[in-house]
């Protein structure tokens, strides 16, 4: 019957060998450009595996600092976490609610350890109860928000949640409050935090708290 199909442009109508031969060659063609350009978004793409930067990290809620402790750094997912209570005098020179902010702040959150200015890596100094980069000298409070400038808005947050026994019941997750995570009040059940270093958003730009002193260098 292929024969006769192939053959058949002899009288006028079907297909001749020639051209079969090139619809598949095309057929091929198509067929391959497919496949490759189908492997190349799925090599760029990115994925990330459970405890590699980008994916989440799920932790022990025993690992949390106390309330309005010095804040607990977790190098590999290069976020601080940090638990916050400004109902609670204990702490109260680390983490204060300063007069524009109507609502107290609690709860547990994890912030991205790269300054907003230009991106270095800021640290936790204890002296001065407040997070303060060696670069060009920002000051954030236990919270991220910003207490110096250069830095244009407080840091930065991941999406965090508070997992069961199970490490997959999530009990509560944070909110967004804007555009940016709320700290979360852990429920009592809570065993773990996850941490989705994947999602993350940018700090609020708030006056800077050295503005309400009058301290501002
Ligand atoms: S990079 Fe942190 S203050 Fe400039």
């Amino acid at each position: 019957m292929a024969n006769v199909a192939v053959n058949a442009n002899a009288n006028g109508s079907g297909i001749t060998r020639r051209e079969f031969l090139y619809y598949i060659w095309g057929a091929s063609m198509a067929l391959y450009t497919a496949q490759a350009a189908g492997l190349l978004v799925w090599y760029l793409i990115p994925r990330f595996r459970e405890g590699e930067f980008g994916g989440t990290f799920t932790l022990p809620v025993e690992l949390l600092p106390e309330v309005n402790g010095q804040p607990y750094n977790y190098p590999d997912g290069r976020f601080w976490l940090v638990n916050l209570d400004t109902t609670n005098a204990q702490g109260e020179e680390r983490m204060w609610k300063s007069e524009d902010e109507s609502n107290d702040i609690k709860g547990v959150a994890a912030i991205y350890k790269v300054c907003t200015h230009l991106g270095c890596i800021y640290a936790w100094t204890p002296s001065n109860n407040r997070f303060e980069c060696p670069c060009h000298g920002s000051k954030y409070r236990l919270d991220g928000r910003r207490i110096e400038s250069p830095a244009p808005r407080s840091l930065d947050r991941f999406k965090l949640e508070a997992l069961a026994e199970d490490k997959s019941t999530v009990l509560a997750e944070a909110v967004l409050e804007g555009d940016f995570y709320s700290p979360i009040e852990l429920p009592a059940n809570t065993r773990f935090v996850r941490v989705d270093t994947g999602e993350k958003k940018k700090g609020p730009s708030l006056t800077l708290l050295c503005d309400f002193s009058g301290s501002c260098p």
